[in-house]
């Protein structure tokens, strides 16, 4: 797994440092909000998880499950695999994601709980690559970890062909690995 790795871009320390960071703004902005906190499956979960324990207000979980994606391109044709459980109609909803990349998936997703006439709506992305977004879709991202160069990257829940997810460091894939 490691062998497939061509460069390290940020380091599981790094990782921690803004993830505080983050917790921070997060605990400050939804203060006596008890947010719904909707993680975005399968690739937030390792975000997800050291996401919420550094937002120290209390909040609810949630998941939905959207899904098209195959390989390094994104068809852009969504569909809800798994919506969330919880009734978010008039309540605080965070959307946390582990890449804005094209921006289909969070378009989609945002969309999908607006209509469900929430308080607030807003986006949490671990991950932001602006250079890889379709045209017209101009939805901002509230809160990000990192912004990203154009490259595919693996590790801490994104993966690549469902691989690579339990790297605890973000990293860019040598080629071979794609079988080019
Ligand atoms: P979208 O193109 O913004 O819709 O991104 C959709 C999904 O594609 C993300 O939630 C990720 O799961 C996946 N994805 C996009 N870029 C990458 C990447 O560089 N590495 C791994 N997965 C990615
Ligand atoms: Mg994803």
């Amino acid at each position: 797994m490691e062998k497939d790795i061509l460069k390290v871009l940020i380091t599981e320390e790094q990782i921690r440092q803004r993830i505080q960071e983050l917790g921070e703004e997060l605990t400050r902005d939804y203060q006596g909000k008890d947010p719904i906190i909707v993680g975005v499956l399968k690739g937030v979960v390792v975000f997800y998880a050291d996401m919420i324990r550094q937002i120290k207000t209390p909040c609810q979980m949630d998941f939905m499950w959207i899904s098209s994606y195959a390989g390094t391109t994104s068809t852009g044709n969504m569909v809800v695999k798994r919506d969330i459980g919880s009734d978010i109609k008039g309540r605080h909803v965070l959307i946390l994601e582990d890449i804005y990349d094209t921006g289909s998936s969070l378009d989609f997703t945002y969309r999908h709980l607006l209509s469900k006439e929430p308080a607030s709506l807003k986006i949490c992305t671990f991950l932001d690559k602006p250079e890889r977004r379709k045209p017209g879709i101009t939805l901002k991202a509230d809160y990000v970890g990192y912004t990203v160069p154009n490259e595919f990257v693996v590790g801490y829940g994104l993966d690549y062909n469902e691989h690579y997810r339990n790297l605890p460091y973000i990293g860019v894939l040598k080629p071979e690995a794609y079988g080019a």
